[in-house]
């Protein structure tokens, strides 16, 4: 295991992604249990993230002081590296001249963290973003490389084993960064390469098995990527011993349910309850126009209804989760201010303590993206691991304002076409999210020779990483065109189509 300490850098997670990707494993601790988390995982090596926080604070974060003494490699990134610094004996001060953006570094000396990218006199580009500087190095250690704002944009120490670079490394914007990190923990720490997910499977059966004994599972689906690949997985160490319910709240996209339902009924053989609770879902929204009412009462018939549905299957003692990595880690917060609620997601959580079950939560240390590589491993189809996120209140939010069954007929009829369009042309995987809006507006038009008094559809499609910020997707006006026109002639209920180009912030991806 590599153990990167988190700094609180927005990019952190970044690090450990890169880290997996050269084949080794990698957890995340906050600074603050920096200290048990060392001692718990017994890492090979270790990597300290950048921060927003200065070695001149007063309260500057530190690592454990016994990382640096137990003889193991270690790499501080950024911030990392001023603390490393300073905890080995150097000196750092917060700098007047801070630096930020592309910057470009050169090499003064071969070592092996540039192996095979960056030969003594070549010049590269890296991604800066720092305020201090180095002033005394640390004793034994020497420079590799420098930019002109920073003298020492990598020193470190061969013989050591430990080595501090002023640039961003886990981001894009530097090109040679992957291999960069991905020579620390190979070439300087020996690390073999072997965290495969084949071997994730075998170990995330084990413990499955460990934990579950012989006791009884439930699990939720929802139709998404991550609850389905923990159930598969869920199946494949305990067999019968897992139930899903599948909860249908009527606002799912055109033959999704049955897809669903199909896929674990006859490919899998997963025992699955089909919950058809349309009526509840939709006879409690009608007329509803609030979005926060609408999505809190999903939640909460969402919530009730597989409650009761769990009693009926009675006994279980475990209620498994999609859980992601990204939602376990602890973020670092140095404002400690609450944050604004946009909108009330809708998810199970509270669900475990109300029905007092223990939770299983194998896709835990797991990013979206290796989740859907272990989704091919146990064999789900590419077409189904590579879906689009779609979030849990479903078509509700997307037709703003009060729903009927109707509207959700016709958005339903609209977005298949609109998606069918997209596969056509080949830009699904381009795209993180591609959906029709149904606004509450009715325009007038003429069709034929007759007028027509019809509703508005809005289509809206993103690029994201994270879905935290997001562009609107630039598509040809022949495509849109082409789109629009086919919802028009073949959706009765629609005269009029428009496309959504606002990015996030200030917009947000869903409409409500
Ligand atoms: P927004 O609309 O906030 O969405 O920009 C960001 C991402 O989250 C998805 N989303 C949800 N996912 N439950 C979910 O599981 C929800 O209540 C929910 N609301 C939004 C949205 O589709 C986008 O990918």
């Amino acid at each position: 295991t590599v153990l990167i300490i988190d700094f609180g850098s927005q990019v952190t997670q970044l690090i450990a992604r890169r880290v997996r990707e050269a084949g080794v494993y990698s957890e995340i601790v906050p600074f603050q249990s920096a200290e048990e988390g060392f001692q718990r995982l017994k890492p090979k090596a270790v990597i300290l993230s950048g921060s927003p926080a200065s070695t001149g604070d007063i309260d500057a974060p530190r690592a454990p002081q016994a990382i640096f003494e137990a003889g193991i490699p270690v790499l501080g990134i950024c911030y990392g590296q001023m603390t490393m610094c300073v905890q080995m004996g150097g000196r750092a001060e917060p700098s007047t001249h801070r630096e930020y953006g592309r910057a470009f570094i050169e090499i003064d000396k071969n070592c092996p963290l540039f192996e095979g990218i960056w030969p003594e006199g070549t010049r590269h580009q890296v991604w800066m973003s720092h305020g201090d500087r180095v002033i005394d190095m640390p004793e034994g250690f020497e420079i590799f490389a420098r930019s002109p704002g920073a003298p020492y944009a990598v020193f470190g120490s061969e013989e050591r084993r430990m080595y501090g670079i002023m640039f961003h490394p886990e981001v894009v914007h530097t090109p040679d960064g992957g291999k960069l990190l991905s020579n620390f923990v190979h070439r300087v720490a020996g690390l073999k390469g072997d965290w495969t997910m084949a071997a994730f499977r075998e170990k995330a059966i084990a413990d499955i098995r460990a934990q579950v004994g012989d006791g009884k599972v439930i699990c939720g689906l929802s139709g998404g990527v991550d609850s389905s690949v923990a159930a598969v997985l869920i199946h494949e160490a305990i067999g019968d011993q897992l139930t899903c319910i599948f909860v249908d709240h009527g606002l799912l996209r055109m033959n999704e349910a049955e897809e669903v339902v199909s896929m674990f009924r006859d490919h899998y053989n997963i025992p699955l309850v089909h919950v058809q609770a349309q009526d509840t879902f939709i006879d409690a929204l009608e007329g509803e126009m609030d979005p926060e009412v609408k999505r809190k009462t999903i939640g909460r018939l969402f919530i009730e209804t597989f409650e009761a549905e769990a009693k009926k299957i009675g006994g279980a003692d475990f209620l498994a989760q999609g859980t992601l990595y990204p939602d376990v880690i602890e973020s670092v917060s140095f404002t400690g201010g609450p944050s604004v609620t946009i909108k009330s997601h809708h998810n199970v959580g509270g669900l475990p303590e109300r029905m007092n079950m223990k939770l299983v939560e194998p896709l835990r240390e797991l990013f979206k993206d290796e989740v859907r590589i272990l989704g091919k491993e146990l064999g789900l189809p590419d077409q189904f691991v590579g879906r689009q996120p779609f979030p849990g209140p479903g078509l509700a939010i997307r037709c703003p304002g009060g729903i009927t069954r109707d509207k959700l007929r016709i958005l339903r009829e609209a977005d298949a076409i609109y998606l069918e369009e997209i596969r056509k042309a080949g830009l699904y995987d381009a795209i993180w999210q591609a959906f029709a809006v149904l606004l509450p507006v009715q325009t007038v038009g003429v069709m034929g020779d007759g007028r027509t008094y019809e509703f508005v559809c809005a289509l809206r499609a993103v690029t994201s990483v994270d879905g935290m910020t997001a562009d609107f997707y630039p598509f040809d006006m022949d495509f849109l065109g082409a789109a629009a026109t086919r919802i028009i002639n073949e959706v009765k209920g629609i005269n009029r189509v428009v496309y959504d180009v606002t990015s996030k912030p200030p917009g947000t991806i869903e409409w409500e």
